[in-house]
């Protein structure tokens, strides 16, 4: 724990709440920051202080945060990294198990499609060449990768992480600053699989747009040496509150709103894609669902200038959605959303699409 030099009372209290709903295994230690690229920050030293090693993997298309070792991670975009020179930390990264996409090839994958591609990947591919396993101080994963285009990682992708981690004494470091908080129609998406990290990374959600970023880590990892870490500001009272607040509120109602209102929305847009060829696939948990656009579905070629002009032509009609990845929409709405609501949105996003056909 870390606070502007001095404990208040609240502190501790969102350090037991955490400890309570945060999918690592009990008892935990929480460091507060501004952030999430701050709670990633934390989260890739405190993984070379506890472990000794130096090398991490990470995966294309992932988004961790700007500073400088958060930006070691993140691959999502070129622009995100060019000028700032060669990457701070040591680095491998490798696909993400996207199942619309499988990137992995069919030998790789054999019986066991993206999950058996990626596995391999690891343990054939990288530890026996770039990347010896005993050099590995985390993985770090989105269990949905969000600026990379919404894609949810398989569970038993996930349980198999967990497996190589255990096996080779490497922490898994899961970063849900976008998908943590309700977002997925769970507290945690990392619930989806049943998998504990040993570190998990909070911010975005919550605190309801405060400045609150948040690395749970096993306590018995989070023991610093007398001044490794700290943040003037991190965990600022207000901040704190804040978060307490949010908490109560998305255990009381708020995820199961998202749970209930995204399925809601999600059978819609399904609906929607039976009706235009260009919608390619349909994907995710909760209000946190990507819809990706193509030139036709039976090509799959993906289509990012028809996802510009349908952002734009639902943006006019007023209804704010975001892109992610190279051509899909992302739909992450506030957690109070109401199916009226989802009504009207859909309407919306069926005539900007037919408008941008
Ligand atoms: C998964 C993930 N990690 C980290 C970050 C960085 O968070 P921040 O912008 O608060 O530094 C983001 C921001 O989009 C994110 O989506």
């Amino acid at each position: 724990m870390c606070g502007t030099d001095y404990y208040y009372s609240l502190m501790p209290d969102l350090a037991k709440k955490l400890d309570e709903i945060v999918p690592v295994q009990r008892p935990t230690r929480t460091h507060f920051a501004n952030s999430g690229t701050e709670a990633v920050e934390t989260a890739l030293k405190l993984a070379m202080h506890a472990t000794g090693r130096e090398k991490f993997i990470s995966f294309f298309g992932s988004f961790h945060g700007r500073t400088l070792g958060s930006l070691s991670l993140t691959s999502s975009r070129a622009a995100q990294r060019l000028g700032f020179k060669r990457q701070v930390l040591d680095v491998v990264h490798m696909p993400y198990p996207n199942e619309y996409r499988n990137p992995f090839n069919a030998e790789d994958c054999g019986d066991g499609g993206v999950v058996q591609g990626a596995v391999n990947w690891i343990e054939n591919r990288l530890f026996i060449t770039t990347t010896p396993p005993d050099e590995v101080a985390a993985i770090v994963v989105e269990p949905v990768q969000g600026e990379g285009g919404y894609v949810p990682a398989p569970a038993a992708f996930l349980k198999e992480l967990r497996r190589i981690c255990d096996e080779h004494g490497i922490l898994l470091v899961a970063d849900e600053v976008q998908s943590g908080m309700g977002r997925t129609g769970k507290m945690f998406a990392l619930e989806y699989s049943g998998v504990k990290a040993d570190i998990v990374c909070i911010a975005k959600g919550i605190a309801s747009g405060l400045p609150l970023g948040a690395c749970v880590a096993r306590a018995d990892l989070m023991d610093w040496k007398k001044g490794a870490h700290a943040s003037t500001f991190g965990g600022n009272p207000v901040a704190i509150a804040a978060a307490l607040k949010t908490i109560d509120l998305l255990q009381r109602e708020l995820v199961a709103n998202s749970a209930e209102v995204g399925a809601y929305l999600k059978n819609g847009l399904e609906k929607l894609m039976s009706k235009y060829d260009c919608i390619g696939d349909v994907r995710g948990w909760g209000l946190m669902i990507g819809v990706e656009f193509v030139k036709d579905r039976a090509s799959k070629k993906p289509d990012p200038e028809l996802r510009d002009r349908v952002e734009i032509e639902t943006f006019n009609r007023g209804v704010i959605l975001l892109g992610c990845g190279a051509n899909s929409i992302r739909w992450s709405p506030p957690l109070i959303l109401t199916k009226e609501n989802v009504d009207v949105a859909l309407e919306i996003f069926d005539e900007a699409i037919a408008a941008s056909i």
